[in-house]
């Protein structure tokens, strides 16, 4: 069952049904100021930090799930009926409803007892404000005198000391009202110089802005006595609970439609310009007045909607492809693509699953999220991989998260996992293969943030690997610490107490468990450390890293290989995880992408052995699942991924995250029919048909699908914010299509289903296009037998741009 359909051509999600069996959501925003919304028009608002400057209040894990958010009811002042033109939050039955959902807009459209309303969210670019662009159609015959209430609710900044403490919250709650201009400005008397706004374009027939006056006692969204009474009560907010409501009244004759403006925004006053008379307690409002000008002037919404737009065209732009798979374009051209840049943006900090308190930056996962947006936006890529780095120390290690706002390492969970250095070296080489732009390794970076301590970018890389070099376990493997990627296998942690974190509680000395996938994973950063440092004419040292790369190899295929596959790991008491010795857990999915991936059993056929495996014991028709068999119990040596119930996240729930690894590894082993059907499994897009089950957006990844050990197999969760964004990405682009950037140009390698007959990439590449054309007569999966650009024949598959900026035709043909 479908709730909605593609529009490719306008590249938007069409939802034609507002139940939707989870809220379908979309972002706005794109450098500061950003909003969640769902396609019933929930969610909030926030300036750079979803904890620290939160606009507006959202209360998750709700009942109705998805209540709280950017509402608009109409009124019709004939009956005294209302209802909300996005459906919540009064549920009233629509005779219309469509929610658009597009590159950094959505648009909500429906119609009630012959009146249509039509709403444009949006953030303009460069721009700390939010426009909700309304428009509303009498298409009764005779006039309609209707009313139009806004509502939004305040949060007082921090969101998480917004949602505990009520004691004081209750009492600190400050607004303005001016000129129609609704401004909160709670705290904004002691520490801080920023406020909200929240304007319309209309005269105003009245407002509120205490909530529990506007929706009047014991209600809720669904009937506030405002509205059902048809009248604001014009109340000002002392204390309690901040919100802002406009009013305004709209007669329209027979077939009159009419344009109302909301603006919602953020500023700041230098400060010591914060008040109006200087001596007094009233915003200084002269610096924000032009803004809510220029915005209220629906020409510049359009330039600025239209400016939007083209930023959307400058992104994708620089990858198109044109495959036989509908599901693979569509990802790959739109929607996929987004997602890479929501996980810029938004790191793994707000979605409808992370709530915006909780998780600052992660290291490991803003490094891997670098290989999807990296193409995109090359500059913002830099400025990230120096933030990244100025938060690792000293001795290599990284801290496991920062926060966006202060940059700074995350004290509270610390360091110690010992993947984590390892993916800065992935991401800064990801960074090179695009760019070419070699001088960001001279860039001085701190350790710690300590001014000082800078050395440069190069020099973090180095330590990132030595980090793994001093602390080999018993096998020579590398130690796990407190984890590696899979957050939930936490060796050294032994708890058998409720509540304890299993991250960072450690009751073993973690000289012992050893992780196989960290082996894998430093044989993959110090072939790319040793590719970097002959770039830099270091050949000593890129020869030391082989070396070093050979030994861990070795290690591998010695202790890390179980007959059939690659052993997971080994626990503090030394015992092999993820072997055919285990009763449970026998294989998991991660070494065998990331040893594969790294090269590992390619030639001496471990790799076809192993993927073997994970086609037999792995995978399923909705994705591959992470371990077999699941774990029925709690390890207490195992930690964290024994508390799932079977079937779901780590323990043996499809981690969608990982999947691509073993797409990589099966085109590097040259198996295009079956890296396809993989991609396939997990492509949302490609699971549309089975919404009901899947549940998530069939738009964007999701974290996790519910493995076959869970009875809701199929049923994924944890949509957008999830590495799985970048890796389909990288995956697909570059080892599907085999369009796949490096250190001198950009290779071209494909590996394909056999049937495809062939397929055209248009690449942006250092400053060049290249349109590429690539034709499989023989019916091949892998394999190029030449490559011709503007006419000439290539020697081997590496097309070097020029610099020159021009457009390249290119034929390929497979073979
Ligand atoms: C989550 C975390 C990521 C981790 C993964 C597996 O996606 O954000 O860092 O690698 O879970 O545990
Ligand atoms: C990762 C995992 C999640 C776990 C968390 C630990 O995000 O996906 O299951 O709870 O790490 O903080």
């Amino acid at each position: 069952m479908k709730f909605g359909h593609f529009d490719d051509g306008k590249r938007e999600y069409v939802i034609t049904q507002p139940n939707t069996p989870l809220p379908w959501i979309n972002y706005l925003g794109c450098e500061a100021y950003f909003g969640l919304i769902s396609n019933t028009a929930g969610g909030y608002s926030f300036y750079r930090d979803a904890r620290l400057r939160r606009l507006t209040r959202y209360r998750y894990n709700n009942a109705p799930f998805d209540v709280g958010g950017r509402y608009l009811y109409i009124r019709d002042n004939e009956t005294g009926q209302f209802w909300s033109p996005s459906w919540q939050p009064t549920r009233t039955p629509l005779d219309h409803y469509e929610c658009r959902h597009g590159m950094g807009y959505t648009t909500i459209r429906s119609s009630r007892l012959q009146i249509e309303a039509q709403t444009c969210y949006f953030v303009p670019m460069g721009q700390n404000l939010e426009i909700w662009q309304c428009s509303v159609t009498n298409r009764r015959r005779k006039p309609a005198r209707l009313s139009i209430f806004s509502s939004i609710e305040f949060c007082l900044w921090d969101a998480q000391d917004d949602a505990t403490n009520f004691q004081r919250n209750f009492s600190t709650g400050q607004v303005e009202i001016e000129n129609g201009v609704i401004y909160h400005k709670t705290e904004y008397r002691e520490r801080r110089n920023h406020f909200a706004w929240f304007a319309c374009s209309e005269k105003l027939a009245g407002f509120d802005t205490q909530r529990d006056t506007f929706l009047g006692a014991a209600r809720g969204w669904d009937n506030p006595a405002a509205v059902e009474r048809g009248k604001s009560f014009n109340s000002v907010a002392y204390g309690w609970a901040p919100h802002g409501s406009h009013h305004v009244k709209l007669n329209l004759k027979p077939g009159e439609t009419r344009q109302i403006i909301f603006l919602l925004g953020y500023h700041e006053n230098p400060v010591d310009q914060k008040f109006d008379p200087p001596d007094s307690q009233t915003i200084n409002k002269r610096t924000v007045k032009p803004i809510i000008a220029k915005y209220l002037d629906g020409k510049n919404i359009a330039a600025a909607f239209e400016e939007l737009r083209r930023y959307w065209d400058g992104l994708l732009g620089v990858y198109q492809v044109d495959s036989p798979d509908l599901h693979a374009n569509r990802m790959v051209n739109i929607w996929n693509a987004c997602q890479c840049m929501a996980t810029f943006n938004m790191s793994r900090s707000a979605s409808f699953y992370e709530s915006g308190i909780g998780r600052g930056l992660g290291f490991r996962d803003s490094n891997q999220d670098l290989l999807g947006f990296v193409q995109m936006v090359p500059a913002r890529a830099r400025e990230r991989i120096l933030d990244i780095a100025a938060t690792q120390l000293a001795g290599g290690g990284a801290f496991h998260q920062y926060q966006p706002l202060t940059k700074r390492g995350n004290n509270d969970i610390g360091s110690g996992f010992n993947d984590d250095p390892h993916w800065l070296i992935l991401g800064v080489a990801a960074y090179l293969k695009e760019t070419g732009d070699w001088s960001i390794l001279d860039e001085p970076v701190p350790f710690e943030n300590e001014p000082g301590s800078e050395r440069p970018l190069y020099e973090h890389l180095r330590r990132s690997c030595h980090y793994t070099l001093e602390r080999l376990g018993p096998h020579g493997l590398p130690l796990i610490g407190r984890a590696d990627w899979n957050d939930c296998l936490n060796l050294n942690c032994f708890s058998d107490t409720p509540g304890q974190s299993f991250q960072t509680t450690t009751n073993k000395d973690g000289k012992v468990a050893e992780s196989v996938f960290i082996a894998g994973l430093f044989v993959l950063a110090a072939k790319e450390l040793a590719a970097i440092a002959r770039k830099r004419k270091l050949n000593a040292e890129a020869r030391r890293y082989l070396a070093h790369a050979a030994k861990m190899e070795e290690a591998v295929c010695r202790h890390g290989w179980d007959g059939q596959w690659f052993v997971r790991a080994y626990d503090d008491f030394g015992k092999p995880i993820g072997s055919k010795v285990c009763k449970e857990g026998k294989i998991f999915i991660e070494p065998q992408g990331f040893c594969i991936m790294a090269g590992i059993g390619l030639k001496d056929g471990k790799a076809r052995l192993a993927l073997e495996s994970v086609n037999k014991n792995l995978a399923t028709p909705h994705g591959i699942v992470l371990l077999q068999p699941a774990y029925t119990k709690y390890y207490i040596e195992l930690g964290e991924i024994s508390s799932y119930p079977p079937g779901y996240k780590e323990n043996a729930g499809i981690f969608c995250h990982n999947n691509p690894w073993i797409i990589i590894a099966e085109a590097m082993a040259g198996n295009g029919d079956r890296a396809f059907d993989y991609y396939t499994r997990i492509n949302p897009s490609a699971r549309e048909n089975i919404g009901q089950l899947h549940r998530c957006e069939p738009y964007v990844f999701a974290q996790m699908i519910a493995g076959r050990d869970a009875p809701t197999h199929g049923e994924a969760k944890n949509s957008w914010l999830t590495g799985t964004a970048a890796w389909t990405y990288f995956a697909v682009t570059q080892w599907i299509f085999g369009i796949r950037t490096e250190y001198d140009g950009l290779l071209i390698d494909p590996c394909i289903p056999a049937r495809w007959k062939g397929f055209k990439v248009s690449r942006v590449f250092r400053g060049e296009t290249f349109n590429i054309e690539v034709r499989n007569p023989s019916g091949v999966m892998k394999g190029v037998r030449r490559v011709v650009m503007d006419g000439v024949e290539v020697v081997g598959q590496l097309l070097h741009p020029a610099g020159t900026g021009r457009t390249h035709n290119v034929l390929v043909e497979m073979g």
